[in-house]
């Protein structure tokens, strides 16, 4: 029997549900019983009725998964798979910022700890932020973190004023200009979908802007499209190929060195041990499940 099929059946007996991002490697998204993006695996986490959620994906998200379902056992297969674009913003720094802005709403991206969650009033991905975003009273000002190229786009979006954290997605900000431009000049009839954790220089050129689970969306409303050039973590590309075997994708190699931390051998592991375990402290949670609970309810 090959790993994946273990891994099928030790899942099946633990009464467990194996969640993956499409940024995972192709292998652990095709063991996953649901991929999605981040909204999605959140709104996925919050009505399972396994007893262990095993989260394929980063830190930040098994935390999230945790907080919705406090009592339910939440596994990571490897707990060192942090978030460059989270640890820009700690609990600490984002304190200070509140303190200088006291009559702001603190609007987080979900990439974000527990404890930068737990200092926040609403939490938004890159599928919901524009939706949110313009529901927010117009009479308080917007602190927005900690990604500040989702945050321009936001503002863009909806013309409403945020101050924005200075933060980045390490993996997006690599994305080159230069190289995108000569992949459009290559291919002139390919549309460049791209995330908005991308910089200005990259989405200025983009066709479409969207979360994961919106680009992937575009490519299945759109099978007539011979060729499209696909700006975001690479794993993406392994279900729009599924989705439409016949169109060319292309793009620039970028991987998440921290969503490539999970392996099927980890995975594995994890679920006949039963560890890594993730947990937040219950303080933390109780004041975080309020900013997460409000996105689900206005998303
Ligand atoms: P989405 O899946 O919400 O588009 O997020 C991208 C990401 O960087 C997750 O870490
Ligand atoms: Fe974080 Fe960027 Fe990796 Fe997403 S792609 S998990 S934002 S470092």
């Amino acid at each position: 029997m090959d790993l994946s099929e273990q891994i099928r059946q030790l899942a099946h007996r633990k009464h467990a549900v194996i969640m993956g991002h499409y940024y995972q490697r192709d292998e652990v998204q095709e063991v996953a019983d649901f991929i999605g993006d981040s909204l999605a695996l959140a709104r996925q986490a919050a009505k399972t009725d396994a007893d262990i959620i095993v989260m394929c994906g980063v830190h930040f998200m098994a935390e999230t998964a945790k907080i919705l379902c406090p009592d339910k056992k939440v596994l990571i297969p490897d707990a060192t798979a942090g978030c460059s674009l989270a640890d820009s913003c700690t609990a600490d720094q984002l304190r200070r910022w509140k303190q200088s802005h006291p009559d702001h709403l603190v609007v987080s991206y979900v990439n974000t700890s527990a404890a930068v969650k737990a200092l926040t009033d609403i939490v938004v991905t890159s599928g919901n932020a524009l939706h949110i975003v313009q529901q927010l009273p117009t009479d308080r000002p917007i602190l927005f973190g900690p990604d500040r190229n989702l945050g321009r786009y936001i503002i863009e979006q909806t013309g409403r004023e945020m101050t924005l954290w200075d933060g980045c997605c390490h993996v997006h900000a690599r994305f080159s200009a230069d190289t995108l431009h000569r992949l459009r000049e290559r291919y002139p009839n390919a549309p460049v979908l791209a995330h908005p954790e991308c910089k200005q220089d990259i989405l200025d050129q983009a066709d479409v802007k969207g979360s994961t689970a919106a680009l992937l969306h575009y490519v299945k409303a759109h099978p007539e499209q011979k060729q499209m050039i696909i700006v975001t973590e690479n794993g993406v590309i392994h279900e729009m190929q599924k989705a439409c075997p016949d169109v060319e994708f292309i793009w620039e190699e970028n991987v998440c060195e921290y969503m490539r931390q999970n392996t099927l051998e980890k995975l594995y592991a994890c679920l006949r041990d039963e560890t890594p375990e993730v947990t937040v402290d219950p303080n933390i949670s109780a004041q975080a499940i309020t900013c997460i609970q409000r996105m689900l309810d206005l998303s």
